[in-house]
């Protein structure tokens, strides 16, 4: 089934977008978030996704983690834009044990540099200390450093594999799993087949920079079916699942 809603305007409800962005019951599950400009930017000029994004999509994003396990980074959208430490509203935390979830989401980090903003509040003040999931090859005086921040999980090799990326984050029960970008952390996900929705937010701006997903073109596209178009004050959020057979039956609410 397919919905086109809209167009519309005025802000979402928080009921509309409950409905609209539902996790599968049990199971796995690789949510991909991103918002382009009609040319497909990931940023304005200032860098920064928030300049391309509004009310509604940010009202999108936090749905979308809002009864998530994992919010998913790479360290260059941290290193852009210096996320605030990860909290809940009392509210989402009651519905969060009400489904056996735990209090708060985590943040995982990816960076094999370990390159990392160590002494924002992001570190030390969200309700769960976020994860850095980095290699084993880097040097270890890093690797210390980072170890007195964050949760760290050092996987083999000099660039963290997609596929033990998501193993890891899976090992320690963390399955429902919002990858807010950026484009190269994305692109490696998308290249190893491991994206279940992505949720595209499609902002009415050209700014001629930039590719929404930054990798080597696949020799697989991955494909996926549309769920919904939601119109929104000149914005489209769009809802796609990946075409697997899995995905199309666990998926639909
Ligand atoms: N439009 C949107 O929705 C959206 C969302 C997120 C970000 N953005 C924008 O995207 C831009 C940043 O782009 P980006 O491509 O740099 O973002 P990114 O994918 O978040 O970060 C890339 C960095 O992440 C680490 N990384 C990614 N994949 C890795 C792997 N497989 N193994 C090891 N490390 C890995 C590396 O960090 P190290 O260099 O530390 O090794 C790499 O340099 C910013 O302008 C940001 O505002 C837009």
């Amino acid at each position: 089934m397919e919905m086109v809603i809209g167009p519309r305007t005025g802000l979402l409800s928080t009921d509309d977008l409950a409905w609209a962005y539902p996790w599968p019951a049990e199971g796995r599950w690789v949510r991909a978030m991103m918002v382009t400009t009609l040319d497909g930017a990931p940023a304005g000029p200032d860098g920064r996704s928030g300049s391309i994004s509004s009310p509604a999509d940010r009202a999108v994003l936090v749905e979308a983690r809002r009864l998530s396990d994992v919010v998913l980074i790479g360290a260059g959208t941290l290193r852009a834009e210096r996320y605030n430490p990860m909290r809940v509203k009392p509210a989402d935390a009651a519905e969060r044990e009400r489904l056996g979830l735990a209090p708060a989401p985590v943040v995982a980090v990816v960076s094999a540099s370990l390159d990392l903003p160590w002494s924002d509040a992001f570190f030390s003040e969200s309700a769960v200390t976020p994860i850095v999931v980095t290699v084993d090859s880097v040097e270890d005086g890093r690797l210390r450093a980072a170890r007195e921040h964050a949760d760290v999980i050092a996987l083999p090799g000099s660039s963290v594999r997609p596929d033990e990326l998501i193993r890891a984050l899976e090992s320690r029960g963390l399955t429902r799993i919002v990858c807010e970008g950026g484009p190269r952390l994305l692109a490696g996900l998308s290249g190893a087949g491991l994206i279940d929705e992505a949720d595209i937010s499609i902002s009415p701006l050209l700014t001629s920079g930039g590719q929404v997903l930054a990798g080597p073109p696949s020799a697989t596209p991955a494909e996926f079916d549309l769920f919904h178009v939601i119109a929104d004050s000149g914005f489209l959020f769009t809802r796609y699942l990946a075409r697997r057979a899995d995905a199309a039956v666990s998926a639909r609410p």
